[in-house]
């Protein structure tokens, strides 16, 4: 995602920190200790500005969301959000999410949604892609027997390569279409997802879950 350097930055981000986490290392292990009363943890990795982020949360207000996204300049946009809509229900990680290991400890997150991650088309970056079999190594250590992978993209030829990713490791799939808002729009929406909505751009969409 390209971006304009926004203006204030530091600022806006501060203004936000009640729903930042900046050691989030610290809480791993203890997630449901710090955060108490929520029935599971959801992450939502690469999250951009954050629409899908606060919309999912207001529907799932007994469920911690926790939300990555490495670029600040959108980032800071997705906690704005959260922030107006007072929503108790979401935390956000500025940060890679190849460090989630670091941050989360085995079976401490019951689904990953992953929505619209970027392509990354040529093979030599196919090890970037977030359905990369290095990182659903990484998503295995983290979610519990059940857990799932909630996935949708625009793109087709990864949403092909990522089927494969997914069942080469040993991933089940449910729920998969390749126009997800076919008999009309399914909320919540992600930023992207709404601009290719708008095109007529069918959306995919899968969940994969661990054995
Ligand atoms: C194409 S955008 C989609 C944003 C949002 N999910 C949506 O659908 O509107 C992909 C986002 O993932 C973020 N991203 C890509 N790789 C990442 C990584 N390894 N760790 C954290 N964020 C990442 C990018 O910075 C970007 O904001």
């Amino acid at each position: 995602m390209r971006m304009r350097k926004k203006p204030n930055l530091i600022p806006r981000l501060e203004r936000c920190a009640r729903v930042g986490i900046s050691e989030p290392e610290r809480c791993r292990g203890r997630w449901a200790e710090r955060f108490p009363g929520f029935s599971e943890l959801f992450l939502e990795l690469g999250c951009g500005k954050g629409r899908f982020t606060a919309d999912f949360a207001a529907q799932n207000p007994k469920s911690l969301i926790v939300a990555v996204e490495r670029v600040p300049e959108a980032i800071v946009v997705a906690m704005e959000r959260v922030c107006e809509k007072n929503l108790a229900n979401v935390r956000f990680i500025l940060g890679d999410a190849r460090l989630l290991g670091e941050v989360f400890a085995r079976g401490e997150v019951s689904r990953i949604l992953l929505n619209f991650c970027d392509p990354w088309p040529k093979s030599r970056d196919a090890k970037r892609r977030l359905t990369a079999r290095g990182f659903l190594a990484l998503y295995a250590e983290l979610l519990p027997p059940g857990g799932e992978i909630w996935f949708k993209t625009d793109n087709l030829p990864l949403f092909e390569w990522s089927i494969e990713q997914f069942e080469e490791c040993g991933l089940t799939l449910n729920a998969l279409t390749r126009d997800l808002h076919r008999d009309g729009p399914v909320s919540p929406m992600t930023d992207y997802e709404e601009k290719f909505f708008g095109q007529g751009v069918p959306i995919n969409r899968l969940v994969a879950a661990r054995e």
